[in-house]
Formats: structure tokens, C-alpha cells, sequence
């Protein structure tokens, strides 16, 4: 370790000043790392839709607890920011708690390949034990921008940077707790590790760890973005026979198929409702399973409807601002069940390893999400390069 590493690091990272401003690249500083924490110098990182939220504001008013910050509520939103919860990095300086880690925290050490993530693993809490669900009352995301100690690594010019989530990844430089770190073979390249962190994994584990989608079954999935494609190659793994994809984007078919979309539907062009042009695809029966993946609030209903009488199950993974009624009362009623989830219910220390795996072996076709690879100088593109019809993942390089 050079006696400069622990020191406050001057770089670059992209800021966003305030509501829907253009990202402006500055020169920042990221301070040591404290106790359990790790400093990463990024390799790359990538645009998930969540990071358009957030730079739009997104959360206004949130409710969340931590160790820290018992019932915290944040009403206004967080500016100025460094976005970015997607990325790959290398450990520079890891303060030395980080060698005491509880059991179950893979070891970290500089140089070790690592991708942040959202939600932590305690392993302890009630949550953690329950078998439930991914999310860790010890170790939750953090939406209050700091870190668990309710204080910023990163400033501009003095004035402090507020984080996104638990680290910040679209800057040179940043600093995260290592409970919210997964160390990464250094086998899997840094563009898909990065896509591992969020979106992929999100997509991929709903239909894994949410559901369990079974060999022969039939799912609809609603936006084929990179969360959307994560459901339909785990769809396609687990050997559902039916996987009906739904985009307002035409070139989203080609690209569905290349993860094992069976059917796709355009809702512009036609007259029905969704819902009923995938009854029409079973039999009239409606399928086992569908996902939102769009963060169009009405696209719940929809997938509701879409879903079996008696047993079919619709799970809410796009973020959105609105709030909706569910307004078929009957049809949950009748049996359906409609289920939020965070990162796909994958629990990051227990569970992203058999992805890792996967990707290892290449099973995942992750290379066909990289559609845009750009340099961190030209992130203004980034946001853009989204809405063009060709574009699933921008992979930011650094
Ligand atoms: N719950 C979680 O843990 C979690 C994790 C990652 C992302 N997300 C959320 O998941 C959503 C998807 O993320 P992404 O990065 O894949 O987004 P994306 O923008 O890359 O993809 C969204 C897709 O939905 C399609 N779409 C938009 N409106 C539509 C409509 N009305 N009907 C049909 N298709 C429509 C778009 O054409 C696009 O292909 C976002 O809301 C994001 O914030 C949630
Ligand atoms: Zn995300
Ligand atoms: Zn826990």
C-alpha cells in the first residue's frame, strides 16, 4: 500500500447539480476510506433507469431505517450527486478492519475485482434469517445518499457530494462499506460484472428467487430493457416454454429472442389491451407469471389481468414515482398475487455467486446487452443514448 493511497484522492466524476441539469464532468475529492470500508478505483460502470430517477429527483419521500438512522425520512431531493450504482472496480486501499470482517464477508484485498451493491447481507437480522427476503434490516439501501455513518466520502470544491445508494460509481474514485461489496472472479470482464450489480442480476433473479419459475411454464414480460432481458434468459434457464416479451419498441424483438423470448407483443400496435393479447397466446388462460419491467405504474394492472386465475403471480420490479390502484379487486380475489422486489430477492453474498458462475461459464449472453460503451468525459451522451431504439445498455469506461 503507497503511503499516497490513504490519503484524500483528487479525479474525475460526473456531477449532477440539480433536477434534470446536465451531468457536468469536475475534479472532486474522495477522502480514505474508514472503518470497513474500501476505496475502488471504477474500471467501468453502467446506466441502469434508476440512475434517470435519481437524477430527476427520485426519492422525494421515503421512509427507511438503518443501524444509523433509525425511521430516517427524506423529503427533498439530493444535490449535488454523483449517480451511478452499477460498475466494476479495483480495490486501492482497504483500511485494515476490513481484515476483521465477520464471517460469511468475502475477504477483500487491494487489487481484488469487486462491483457494489444496493442491499447488504447481514446474515443475522430477522430478515436475513427468515428466508423471505433479500432485505437486510442491518445493511438496507441506503436512500439518503451518505453512508451508513450519515456522512459523504466525496466533495467538490468543498461543498459535500450526496452518493447513490451505497457507493457512487460514475467517478474515478469511490469509497463503499464492504458489507455492500461482492468480490468478483477476475475471469468475468469488468463490462459484465458491472451489469451483475443491478439490472442483469435484478431480472435474472425474479425468476429465480422471487419466483420460482418452473420448467414448462408461461411468463409475460413487460419492458425489455437490460432488467427485462435478465427475466427472460432466466426464463429461458429455468425452461419456461413460454416467454412472452412486451415492448412499445419494435427493435426489442430481435433482441428478446437472443435471450429466448418465445412471443412478442407491441401495444402500439394493435387495439387490445395487453392482457388480452397474451390470454390469446395461452389458450385464453392468461400465464403463471409476469414481471414489470417497465416503471409504467398502470403496466401492473395490466399484468395482473395477464396473469391465471387461481394462481397467477405478478412481480413489480420497475420504479416509478406514481402511485397506483390496483383496481380489480376480483382478481386477486380469484387467487392472484402481486409481489414487489428489490434486486430480484437475490441476496448478494448468498446467492450472486451462482450468476457469477453462470457468466464464467458462459451461459449469459451479457454481451449482447453492451449495445453503447462510452468514456466517462462523454457522459453527457449517456442519457440520450438511452432513448435510442437500438440501445439496451450504455457501459460507461473509466
Ligand atoms: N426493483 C429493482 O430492484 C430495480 C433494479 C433495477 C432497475 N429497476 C427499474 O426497472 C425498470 C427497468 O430498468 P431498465 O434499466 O431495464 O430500463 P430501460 O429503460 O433500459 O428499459 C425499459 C424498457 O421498457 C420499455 N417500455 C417503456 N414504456 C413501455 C410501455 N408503456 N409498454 C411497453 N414497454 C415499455 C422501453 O421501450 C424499454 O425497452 C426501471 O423502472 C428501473 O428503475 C428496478
Ligand atoms: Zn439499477
Ligand atoms: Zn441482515
Amino acid at each position: 500500500m503507497s503511503k499516497g493511497s490513504i490519503q484524500v484522492i483528487s479525479c474525475k466524476a460526473a456531477v449532477c447539480w440539480g433536477e434534470g441539469e446536465p451531468l457536468v464532468i469536475e475534479e472532486i475529492q474522495v477522502e480514505p476510506p474508514q472503518a470497513s470500508e474500501v476505496r475502488v478505483k471504477m474500471i467501468c460502470a453502467g446506466l441502469c433507469h434508476t440512475d434517470i430517477l435519481c437524477s430527476k429527483g427520485y426519492p422525494l419521500i421515503i421512509e427507511f431505517r438503518s443501524p444509523n438512522c433509525v425511521s430516517s425520512s427524506i423529503s427533498q431531493a439530493l444535490f449535488p450527486r454523483i449517480l451511478g450504482h452499477e460498475g466494476a472496480g479495483k480495490i486501492t486501499f482497504s483500511c485494515s478492519v476490513v481484515e476483521s470482517v465477520g464471517e460469511g464477508v468475502t475477504e477483500l484485498k487491494e487489487g481484488d475485482l469487486i462491483i457494489p451493491t444496493f442491499i447488504g447481507e447481514c446474515k443475522e437480522c430477522e430478515n436475513c434469517c427468515s428466508g423471505k427476503t433479500n432485505l437486510c434490516e442491518k445493511y438496507p439501501t441506503l436512500y439518503h445518499g451518505l453512508m451508513l455513518d450519515n456522512s459523504s466520502r466525496m466533495s467538490v470544491r468543498g461543498q459535500r457530494l450526496y452518493h447513490l445508494f451505497t457507493c457512487s460509481t460514475w467517478s474515478e474514485y469511490m469509497v463503499i462499506n464492504v458489507n455492500y461489496v461482492v468480490k468478483i472472479d477476475p475471469r468475468v470482464p469488468p463490462t459484465h460484472a458491472s451489469m451483475l450489480s443491478c439490472a442483469f442480476s435484478t431480472g435474472f433473479g425474479a425468476t429465480w428467487k422471487e419466483t420460482q419459475v418452473e420448467s414448462g411454464s408461461s411468463i409475460a414480460v413487460f419492458g425489455l430493457g437490460a432488467v427485462g432481458l435478465g427475466v427472460v434468459e432466466g426464463a429461458r434457464i429455468r425452461g419456461a416454454s413460454k416467454i412472452i416479451g412486451i415492448d412499445l419498441n419494435e427493435e426489442k424483438k430481435e433482441k428478446g429472442k437472443v435471450f429466448g423470448m418465445t412471443d412478442f407483443i407491441n401495444p402500439g400496435g394493435s387495439d387490445k389491451s395487453v392482457a388480452e393479447a397474451i390470454k390469446e397466446l395461452t389458450g385464453g388462460l392468461g400465464v403463471d407469471y409476469s414481471f414489470e419491467c417497465t416503471g409504467v405504474a398502470s403496466l401492473i394492472n395490466e399484468g395482473l389481468e395477464a396473469t391465471a386465475l387461481g394462481r397467477g403471480v405478478t412481480i413489480v420490479i420497475g420504479v416509478s414515482h406514481e402511485t397506483i390502484a390496483l383496481v380489480n379487486i376480483n382478481s386477486l380475489i380469484c387467487g392472484k398475487t402481486v409481489k414487489g422486489s428489490m434486486f430480484g430477492g437475490i441476496k448478494p453474498q448468498s446467492d450472486l455467486q451462482s450468476i457469477i458462475d453462470k457468466c464464467i461459464n458462459e451461459e449469459l449472453h451479457l454481451d449482447a446487452l453492451v449495445t453503447h460503451e462510452i468514456q466517462l468525459d462523454e457522459i453527457g451522451q449517456a442519457f440520450e443514448l438511452l432513448k435510442q431504439s437500438d440501445c439496451v445498455k450504455v457501459v460507461i469506461l473509466i
